[in-house]
This record gives C-alpha cells, structure tokens and sequence, in this order.
C-alpha cells in the first residue's frame, strides 16, 4: 500500500459500482499521486443494503457501520461520482442516507469532503456535483467549495483504469490540495481548543 505511513488519511467513494469505472479509475490514479504525507483507501459501497429506516435499531447491518466507521476514522474524504439523470446515481444516495444518521451526528459532520464528478458528457456531470453538495451539506459536512472539479469526455481520458489527461489530474490534484489544507486547518483548530 502507498504512503502506509502517511498522517493524513483520506476515504476514496466512487459513485459508480460499474467494473470499469471511469470514476473509480480516477480515484485510483489519484491515490497513485498523492504525496507522502496522504494516503487514500477506495471504500467500496457494493455491500450497502437499501436504506431502511427498521434497520436502524433492529438488525443494522454490518456493512454500513464498517462505512460509517471508515468516514468517522479518516481525517477526509474524496468522492468522485457519475451523474445519472441529471442527478446522483440511485446507490451513492442510498449509502449517503445510511451514513446521515443520526441526524446532526452523521460521520461526515464536520468532515472536510471534496466533490467531483466525471462522465463522457461535454458537462462532465456538473448537475449531479450540486446535488451531491446540497445533500452533503445537509449531513453538515464541510465540502469543499474550490476548484469544483468536473472531468468531461471521461471516455477519451481513461486509458487502462488510469486518468491519464494531464489537465484534468492537475486540477484534481489542487482540489487535493484545497482538500488537505482544510484538513490542517481542522486539526489546527482542534488542538488550539485543547
Ligand atoms: C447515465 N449517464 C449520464 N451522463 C451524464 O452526463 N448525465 C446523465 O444524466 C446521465 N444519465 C445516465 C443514466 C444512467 C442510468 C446511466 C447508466 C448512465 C452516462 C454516465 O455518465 C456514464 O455511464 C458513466 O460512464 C458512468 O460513470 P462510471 O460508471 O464510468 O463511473
């Protein structure tokens, strides 16, 4: 694993559960970039059962608390999503809706988080980016609100489960950039409340 040592430690969520998938391409190729002191694990929702409000309190289901452990533990997270008419794919809602509760005690509360969408449309998915913001910001998750990062073409710049379009990765890896810094300004802040 890269940068297992690191002392920033982000949670990777593509929206997509698609096996080749542009998005979970990209948060792989920024895993590869990250500089030593980030480390990023993909978390996989594949396991998310549909939300169902029962379950809260009879037979919650393991798979979600391992995902919400894994926002609670990370010091950041990075979700790069598809955009499925007009708006965010039925699945990544679904596991948002898991890890909102309790309300105002989700694990994303205060979490800085960054947004990013990528799709072969010339609009790279920009509809779906502000949806997934606005639910966010609902579970008071401090979302990152620049460079908003869009990928269109998708399609033309994914080559072998990889990013390669150099422009592209240059802005992702500044929203990286804004990402972390929000990060230190977090920590900074916790340990002057000591
Ligand atoms: C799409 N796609 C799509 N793209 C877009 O830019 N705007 C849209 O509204 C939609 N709507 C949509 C609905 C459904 C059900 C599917 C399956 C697809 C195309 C989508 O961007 C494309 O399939 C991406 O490749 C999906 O992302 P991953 O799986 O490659 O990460």
């Amino acid at each position: 694993m890269k940068n297992k040592h690191a002392s920033i430690r982000l949670v990777g969520i593509s929206g997509s559960l698609r096996r080749l998938s542009y998005c979970t391409a990209i948060l792989r190729t920024l895993r590869d970039e990250l500089p030593d002191e980030v480390m990023l694990d993909i978390f996989e929702l594949s396991r998310i059962p549909l939300y169902n409000e029962d379950r809260e309190t009879d037979d919650f289901p393991s798979s979600v608390q391992t995902f919400k452990d894994a926002v609670t533990r990370c010091d950041g997270v990075v979700i790069v999503s598809p955009e499925y008419n007009h708006g965010m794919p039925g699945v990544f809602k679904n596991a948002l809706d898991w890890a909102s509760q309790p309300i105002n005690k989700s694990p994303f509360a205060g979490k800085p988080t960054l947004v990013m969408t990528a799709s072969p449309a010339f609009t790279g998915g920009v509809r779906a980016q502000v949806q997934i913001a606005e639910t966010l910001r609902a579970m008071l998750a401090n979302v990152i609100s620049f460079p908003q990062v869009v990928v269109p073409a998708a399609h033309a710049k994914i080559v072998d489960g990889r990013l390669k379009d150099p422009a592209s990765l240059d802005f992702a890896m500044k929203a990286i950039d804004a990402l972390v810094v929000a990060i230190k300004q977090r920590r900074l802040i916790s340990s002057s409340d000591d």
